[in-house]
């Protein structure tokens, strides 16, 4: 049975618009919280193959969507390179930070691979219990966003200390995004021969590289990653997430090798029809505040993107992931509309 989304990834243009969406596992589930109860901290849950595997299935079961999402984090990458991450509820993820060059001699990725080897147990889990029409994504964040996070010691507003480096110290930086680059590529090829049909690049806060850095911070790192991973795994899929790039995703689109791009719920759909189809896949790119807000405008909202998309090879998704607020309903209303094709 050929899976929807796999073809949506190889140009093809399906009769209903696959879909899934970003951060479709998580907090807005009440079976989720009751899973995280069982786990002092975020990352054993991640760590716990039974247990991770559950909440990765958790909205199939609900929602029926063309794609699972592995439930991992971006930020197993630093965990396993030797770089203490927490996770605190409330305040987000929190990083030892490191500052400079002479903190990189404390990481290491030279077996940050049998450190993930959980994750990669929950990808084969998940494969053999996922229907067979039911693609299964696996993902790592770019270099540039896991970076910030590596450097700021988590979430950031301004990226202060990361763009700063990046300018005083070319080098160094540019050693800690090869390490990153290593590191995430070895770690998706090994999703890929768990089982994983295509994977993701979360490059979240894409957003905050200034225009002069955008080919070494962005491009060139992701550029990389996939020609790695492709070395390995000639046919391996990739989707790209670039936030908040605005129409620097053409070069994005056109010079890093992805499978599809994501859109952020700012770029215009019909920008992206334009831009991008004629080269790639498009994904996104509903405001997840719509999906927060619901009923008939949020389903409205649905259908402008699809008309506008459907033309070209298009999964639906949203713009960013899931709040945790949102209800369930919601989702419910949102993944019912898009199975029945009825936004023809
Ligand atoms: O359903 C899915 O999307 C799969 C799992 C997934 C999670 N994080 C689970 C998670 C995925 C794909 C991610 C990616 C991720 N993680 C990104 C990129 C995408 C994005 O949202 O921009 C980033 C930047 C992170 C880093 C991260 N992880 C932060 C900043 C936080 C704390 C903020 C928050 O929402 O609490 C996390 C924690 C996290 N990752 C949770 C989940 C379900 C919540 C933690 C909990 O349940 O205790």
């Amino acid at each position: 049975m050929s899976k929807p989304l796999l073809n949506a990834l190889q140009g093809q243009i399906e009769p209903r618009p696959p879909f899934w969406f970003m951060r479709q596992a998580g907090r807005y589930l009440p079976e989720y919280r009751e899973i995280r109860k069982r786990v002092p901290s975020f990352l054993d849950l991640c760590y716990t193959p039974d247990l991770a595997a559950e909440v990765t299935l958790q909205p199939i079961r609900r929602f029926h969507p063309d794609g699972a999402i592995l439930f991992s984090d971006i930020l197993v990458i630093p965990d396993a390179l030797g770089q203490s991450v927490r996770f605190t509820e409330g305040v987000g993820p929190q990083l030892e930070a490191i500052a400079s060059a002479d903190d990189l001699t404390r990481l290491s990725a030279a077996d940050t691979n049998s450190h993930l080897a959980p994750v990669f147990e929950t990808v084969r889990r998940v494969k053999a219990e996922l229907p067979e029409d039911v693609a299964l994504l696996g993902f790592a964040g770019a270099p540039w966003t896991v970076a910030t996070y590596m450097v700021e010691g988590g979430t950031s507003r301004d990226f202060a200390q990361t763009k700063l480096w990046a300018r005083r110290d070319p080098d160094g930086f540019d050693r800690l995004l090869e390490l990153l680059v290593t590191a995430t590529s070895g770690y998706l090829v090994s999703q890929l021969d768990a089982g994983a049909d295509a994977v993701q690049l979360f490059d979240t806060w894409a957003s905050a590289v200034p225009a002069d850095q955008f080919e070494r911070c962005v491009i060139a790192p992701t550029r990389q990653i996939i020609a790695n991973v492709r070395a390995a795994k000639p046919a391996a899929k990739f989707i790209g997430f670039p936030r908040g790039i605005g129409p620097a995703i053409k070069k994005y689109a056109a010079e890093t090798g992805v499978d599809c791009v994501g859109i952020d719920s700012a770029l215009s759909p019909a920008f992206a029809a334009e831009a991008l189809q004629p080269g790639c896949a498009v994904q996104g790119n509903l405001d997840p505040m719509a999906l927060l807000a619901g009923g008939e405008a949020m389903l409205a909202a649905a259908a402008a993107i699809v008309a506008a998309l459907r033309d070209g090879p298009f999964i639906f998704n949203l713009g960013h992931g899931v709040v945790p607020q949102t209800p369930p309903q919601h989702v419910e209303a949102l993944a019912e509309f898009l199975r029945s094709g009825t936004q023809k």
